[in-house]
């Protein structure tokens, strides 16, 4: 469904350039929710933005169903923007308050041709697979909770049937038991359709709850990118452990899960415009060498679909 091929991003600040997009490459499968994490500043909106090209990339390539999306014009994009959607981190913030929710989701049917029939049955059955009371749908948008208005903000992304949804820290503005249900239902909706979805997240127990695979971000780079279910016991970067080591335990959304015995994650994320030569991780890494100092590790496969960049594994 997706293909991210050596993308880089790089920023204008002042005299100098930041990298905060720096020579990623994954891809995504149908049906499969890839997850990105990594703490503030490490680049994952701007992945998310360059995915959907909203901004453009410094180099690299994107492919959407094989198709190089990189080299499209804006006017060629417009076709494929009804199937790549993207929700973002505050609710509120998504939904005119001038507007109510009905007239809001038929605007969209509305822009992608539907005719009122269809429109009605498309929103409809959107709400029954969300779990919302069609009673919502005349409600202005002050009148909901933020859990309800992401919920909304997801239906409404799912309103064109789309291959691929881009989420940007969709749960980090919600309480934790709203968030545990809105994971719940993200699962249940990629069960009944073909599609792909980015979701992004700072918090290490979300994605390893929800996501398939997973990309471990940090300075703009891909560290470790592995199967969300092994992020509790079989992380090898240290900085992937680190991040999991200090992050909230997963019973947070289920019962039974040991505790990682790594070192918890100390310091701040460096300024992202001071160039390294060696490991990005290395000022920080409780385990890091002479050689992890001096040169940047490359990317390897340290098992079947398991890659990670670290000279010490
Ligand atoms: N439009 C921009 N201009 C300059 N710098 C930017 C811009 N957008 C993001 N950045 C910088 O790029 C880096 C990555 O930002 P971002 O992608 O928002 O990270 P994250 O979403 O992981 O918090 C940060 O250092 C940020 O300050
Ligand atoms: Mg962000």
């Amino acid at each position: 469904m997706l293909e991210v091929k050596e993308l880089t991003k790089l920023f204008p600040v002042g005299r100098r350039r930041i990298t905060a997009v720096n020579d990623v490459s994954f891809r995504v499968e149908e049906n499969e929710i890839f997850g990105i994490v990594g703490e503030s500043g490490c680049g994952k909106s701007t992945l998310g933005r360059l995915i959907l090209r909203l901004i453009e990339p410094s180099g690299g390539q994107v492919f959407f169903k094989g198709q190089d999306i990189s080299a499209l014009r804006r006017r060629a994009m417009r076709p494929l923007r009804r199937s790549m959607q993207m929700v973002f981190q505050n609710p509120f913030a998504s939904f005119n308050p001038k507007i109510r929710i009905l007239s809001a989701l038929t605007e969209v049917c509305r822009y992608y041709g539907m005719s009122a029939d269809e429109t009605r049955d498309r929103i409809g059955r959107l709400f029954a697979d969300i779990g919302l009371s069609e009673d919502l749908l005349y409600r202005w948008p002050r009148e909901l909770s933020g859990g309800q208005l992401q919920r909304l903000a997801i239906a409404r992304a799912l309103l064109s049937d789309p291959s691929l949804i881009v989420a940007d820290e969709p749960l980090s503005a919600l309480d934790v038991s709203v968030q545990a249900q809105l994971l719940n239902l993200l699962k249940a909706l990629r069960g009944n359709r073909s599609m792909a979805m980015v979701f992004i997240s700072h918090d290490m127990t979300v994605v390893e709850y929800l996501c398939d695979r997973v990309g471990v971000m940090y300075l703009g780079r891909i560290m470790e990118l592995l199967p969300g279910s092994d992020l509790s016991e079989n992380a090898l970067h240290p900085y992937t452990r680190s991040l999991r080591a200090s992050s909230p335990r997963l019973d947070r959304f289920k019962d039974g899960e040991k505790s990682d015995t790594a070192a918890l994650l100390k310091g701040e994320t460096p300024d992202p415009s001071h160039v390294l030569k060696g490991c990005p991780f290395a000022p920080r890494c409780p385990e890091a060498s002479k050689h992890c100092r001096e040169e940047i590790p490359e990317i390897r496969e340290a098992a079947p679909g398991h890659l990670v960049r670290c000279h010490l594994v």
